[in-house]
């Protein structure tokens, strides 16, 4: 399941001029600033494959990268702006939805969640549509190394919070697991996760 090679294929401006081969992909999604270009670094093991930023809303457009040649990691523009009023909202483009809706090649959805903050009812909304829809989809915490970094934040907490909230939502609760981009916690994980369901 490991990662031997990475190429950058193309950025998208819309879903009808993704990549046409019908290789099977994951779709890295999350609030902005939450780690989802840094936790594709972190698969890859290379700092520069993906551009990160301090400066939320860095990804405009859906990027494809072709790993060892035979399947896709897709980095997607974050939802919900961290400082603005619209992080309370889940205000997808036409353009993030016809992706998810259209995208036969699509195995999973990797939704990542902050551990270092308390549960964002955007995250949950964002779960919730793409049970509605069907669209299989796996929980990964990011920054989970901030465990007891900071102060009065305790991620254990706020990841059992989260957890007990999916539970109630779901009768079959999606898989989870715990990432940091900075330690590399859950990057095998990660990987032979994504490897088995590429194989189901
Ligand atoms: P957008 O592209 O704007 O949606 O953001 P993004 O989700 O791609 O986030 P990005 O990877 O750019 O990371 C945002 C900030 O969080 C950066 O300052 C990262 O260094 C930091 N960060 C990301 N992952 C981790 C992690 O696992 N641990 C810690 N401590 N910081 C992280
Ligand atoms: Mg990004």
């Amino acid at each position: 399941s490991q990662i031997k090679q990475v190429e950058f294929v193309k950025s998208s401006a819309k879903p009808k001029d993704c990549p046409k081969d019908a290789l099977p992909e994951f779709a890295i999604l999350g609030r902005s600033n939450v780690g989802k270009s840094s936790l594709i670094n972190a698969l890859v093991r290379k700092k520069e494959v993906v551009l990160t930023s301090k400066k939320p809303g860095k990804t405009q457009l859906i990027n494809h990268f072709l790993v060892n040649k035979n399947w896709y990691i897709v980095d997607l523009p974050g939802y919900g702006f961290a400082n603005a009023p619209e992080s309370t909202r889940m205000d997808w483009s036409s353009f993030t939805k016809g992706y998810f809706l259209n995208r036969e090649t699509l195995v999973a959805v990797l939704l990542l969640v902050d551990a270092s903050i308390p549960p964002r009812k955007i995250d949950l909304d964002c779960a919730n549509w793409l049970g509605r829809n069907n669209i299989p989809m796996t929980f990964v915490f990011t920054k989970c190394d901030k465990m007891k970094a900071s102060k009065g934040i305790r991620p254990d907490e706020n990841i059992k919070n989260f957890q007990e909230i999916i539970r109630e939502n779901y009768r079959e609760p999606p898989p989870w697991i715990m990432t940091s981009s900075v330690t590399g916690l859950g990057r095998d994980e990660l990987l032979l996760h994504m490897s088995q369901l590429r194989n189901y």
